[in-house]
């Protein structure tokens, strides 16, 4: 059975001791060091950013990755670190440790996640575009009461094409498409 369209937030936090099944390093330009875990993502996941970076790069945007799978204990550290702003999810409640999430930002942006990214010429690309390689964008604007998030522009969850696809024309969140709450 395949797992793509897992809904995991603060209502549905992922099974104890979850992990990825096939973790591979996504060969796309990204905003971390060489050897950093975040550059990997599950296999499926990496091979569609793979090509959702290419098409970009094929019309002259420069997509950069910022930040793909996460462990529970990155996660920990990172919500121990950054407090619970609401921004950051608490660990076994993210999605980037399923492997199927990326943070996306671009050169002019510094590799920074921020609102602006939506403006950029890599921006609206993406939001038009990632259904279409089986990605949502996953925080949508006007949303925030659903998914329990910000907006976040750049960050992209991988669920299939079809899904993906049936997401973005239907203008719906995954918890929505669960019937659930984040
Ligand atoms: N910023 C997103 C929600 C996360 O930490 O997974
Ligand atoms: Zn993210």
């Amino acid at each position: 059975m395949h797992t793509y369209p897992i809904l995991v937030n603060r209502e549905h936090p992922l099974p104890s001791g979850y992990r990825p099944t096939q973790l591979v390093r996504v060969r796309i330009p990204f905003h971390a060091a060489p050897n950093d875990p975040k550059r990997q993502m599950e296999k499926p996941a990496a091979l569609a950013a793979e090509r959702l970076f290419a098409a970009a790069r094929r019309r002259r945007l420069c997509l950069v990755g910022v930040s793909g799978y996460r462990s529970y204990i990155r996660q920990f550290t990172l919500y121990q670190k950054n407090g619970a702003s609401g921004e950051t999810a608490p660990a076994g409640t993210s999605e980037h440790q399923t492997g199927l999430a990326l943070d996306v930002s671009c050169p002019s942006l510094h590799g920074e996640l921020d609102p602006a990214f939506a403006a950029t010429a890599e921006g609206r690309w993406l939001a038009r575009h990632a259904p279409f390689y089986g990605f949502i964008l996953r925080y949508p604007k006007g949303s925030e009461a659903v998914t329990g998030y910000p907006w976040e522009p750049w960050h992209i969850r991988y669920v299939g094409i079809p899904l993906a696809l049936w997401l973005h024309l239907r203008r719906l969140t995954l918890e929505e498409y669960h019937g659930r709450r984040g």
